[in-house]
């Protein structure tokens, strides 16, 4: 195989994903199943920096590998499987721990922003430490591109920097990986905020659209987005966040381009651009949801997806970890 590979985790923790996951990154995987020897995981060992009910983490978990599934990645062409099937991760995030700076650590925007809101007793060394286990996840597979949306770039820069300092000290061992940014897609804001990120943890539900929602209630959500007070359909992410966030889903889902639907738009008015946007979404989410039903609904089918993806992925990952202890004098 001469293939680049990819890599890339989406945790299981919601249940659901939604749209900014699919559009920022899913959306990304589909697409590098066709060029690259990809590796996708569902990330069950980032899911526990936060407390998780065990039953609710062992469903979620296989909700999240049929949604994968019902989103177009196909076994065949891609190695699909679950992070904690593979104990090279855990053991890899090890080494890259004792690699790490604290400073370095410190910086890390993503950890600054979660335990900021979880409070500083409530904050796991878990979660802290997170974005070196997604350093090992990476250079475990010897990824050459990471698909990603915009809040992971500055945890793939740290996985460089510290591949790089591995290698400097005990030897070329690790491939550099890059970020594979979509730029129109990297940040999916919002609904009711629109100069937030659309996030699982969105201050309100309103602002957040679940794929395995009932589409009505998704609907109900586009046509009640904030926009503004003007009336032109015109892409301007500084002055029309909201606007322009809603063209960009439209002209994503529907695979025309924004300046099409600003034109197609002229002269209508936010309600009619809402109302379409909303059919558009309920005709996307309808056949996904489907899909993932018929994945969950045949639990043998899916097990055995996710046990050969995790053979394939340690053949791989535990050739990396071999040579890692040798380089390092175990
Ligand atoms: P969340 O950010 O909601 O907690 P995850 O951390 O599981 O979800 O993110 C999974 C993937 O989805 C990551 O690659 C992340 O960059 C991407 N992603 C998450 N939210 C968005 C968004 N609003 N826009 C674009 N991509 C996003
Ligand atoms: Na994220």
């Amino acid at each position: 195989l001469d293939r680049p590979r990819a890599l890339s985790g989406i945790q299981p923790t919601a249940g659901s994903f939604h749209l900014g996951n699919y559009l920022g990154a899913v959306r990304q995987y589909v697409a590098l199943q066709e060029s690259h020897d990809a590796f996708y995981m569902v990330v069950d060992l980032h899911a526990i920096t936060v407390p998780q009910d065990p039953k609710e983490l062992r469903a979620n978990t296989r909700v999240a590998a049929a949604q994968l599934l019902a989103a177009g990645l196909d076994p065949e062409r891609c190695t699909l499987f679950v992070q904690s099937h593979v104990p090279e991760h855990a053991q890899l995030a090890w080494v890259m721990n004792c690699l790490t700076g604290f400073g370095e650590a410190s910086r890390m925007t993503q950890f600054k922003d979660k335990s900021a809101k979880q409070g500083a007793d409530r904050t796991t060394v878990g979660l802290f430490t997170y974005p070196i286990l997604q350093v090992a996840d990476i250079l475990l597979y010897q990824a050459n591109a990471v698909p990603v949306g915009e809040d992971q770039r500055q945890h793939i820069e740290l996985t460089r920097d510290i591949a790089e300092r591995f290698n400097g000290r005990f030897g070329q061992t690790f491939t550099l990986p890059s970020a594979h940014i979509v730029r129109e897609t990297a940040k999916i804001y919002d609904l009711q905020d629109p100069t937030a990120k659309m996030s699982k943890s969105s201050a309100t539900p309103k602002g957040l659209i679940n794929l395995l929602d009932d589409p009505k209630v998704s609907a109900k959500k586009i046509k009640s987005a904030v926009t503004d007070t003007d009336t032109v359909i015109r892409f301007d992410a500084e002055n029309k966040p909201g606007v322009s966030n809603l063209l960009t889903i439209y002209a994503t889902l529907t695979g025309t381009t924004v300046a099409e639907l600003e034109q197609r738009y002229e002269g209508k008015g936010y309600g009619a651009l809402k109302t379409d946007l909303a059919d558009v979404v309920v005709e996307w989410v309808t056949p996904f949801r489907a899909r993932t039903q018929e994945y969950l609904d045949d639990p043998e089918t899916l097990d055995a997806v996710l046990a050969k993806g995790a053979e394939k992925a340690r053949a791989v990952a535990a050739e990396t970890l071999a040579q890692t202890y040798d380089r390092m004098g175990f």
